[in-house]
């Protein structure tokens, strides 16, 4: 998407060679605009899959999500990061780590929002080492019901997430695809 990779050019900032800082438009500051577009493409890409529900993971999940929901008139859920404090019968839950952060929190699904026969996309804002995503298709998998793909923003490609999705068996469609990060150094994948 090459809105979405002028804007990353312009006003994204490798810390290092792992992280991205792109606070202005997607994970602090939101460019409500380019993810309107972001919701475009991830339209255009995933209306023949059968979608029946779109799942994000709270917090910078959710802007690019909205925008797809609305353009593909679709119902959306956000996975919350914390153990549910109600009855644990009503929740499909599974423990994420998370590498980046070296942390571990509880995603948590109610079981009012998917049935067995629900298609779900997963979007997330990054993919990193894939686990948020992988926790996400835990759930979706528990309830029997099936996932129709992954949508992500920006994908590290130098990190493993998107083989290890892969490699399982899930279509992974992601609008920018990164190579290398460095101080001052953003690369992309050649497509
Ligand atoms: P993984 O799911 O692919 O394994 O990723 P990981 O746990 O390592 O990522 C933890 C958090 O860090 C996630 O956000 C993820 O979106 C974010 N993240 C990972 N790499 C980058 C990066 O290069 N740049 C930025 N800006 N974020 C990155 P979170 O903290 O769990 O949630 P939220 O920001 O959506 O609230
Ligand atoms: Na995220
Ligand atoms: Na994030």
């Amino acid at each position: 998407m090459k809105s979405l990779k002028d804007r990353i050019l312009k006003d994204g900032m490798a810390l290092n060679e792992t992280v991205l800082k792109v606070d202005s438009f997607l994970n602090h500051g939101v460019d409500a605009q380019l993810m309107y577009e972001v919701g475009t493409e991830f339209k255009n890409y995933f209306m023949d899959h059968g979608v029946t529900k779109i799942f994000t993971i709270e917090s910078s999940g959710i802007a690019p999500t909205v925008m797809t929901a609305i353009q593909m008139d679709l119902p959306m859920v956000t996975l919350k990061k914390q153990a549910s404090k109600v009855l644990k019968d009503d929740v499909y839950q599974t423990t994420v780590h998370s590498f980046t952060k070296a942390t571990d929190y509880e995603l948590t699904l109610s079981k009012k929002y998917i049935s067995n026969e629900d298609k779900v996309l997963i979007i997330d804002d990054f993919l990193a080492n894939g686990e948020a995503a992988l926790g996400a298709i835990r759930l979706v998998e528990e309830a029997g019901a099936q996932v129709a793909g992954i949508g992500i923003v920006i994908e590290k490609s130098f990190q493993p997430g998107r083989q290890l999705l892969m490699d399982k068996g899930y279509e992974v469609y992601s609008l920018a695809r990164i190579n290398k990060l460095g101080k001052g150094i953003i690369e992309f994948v050649e497509e």
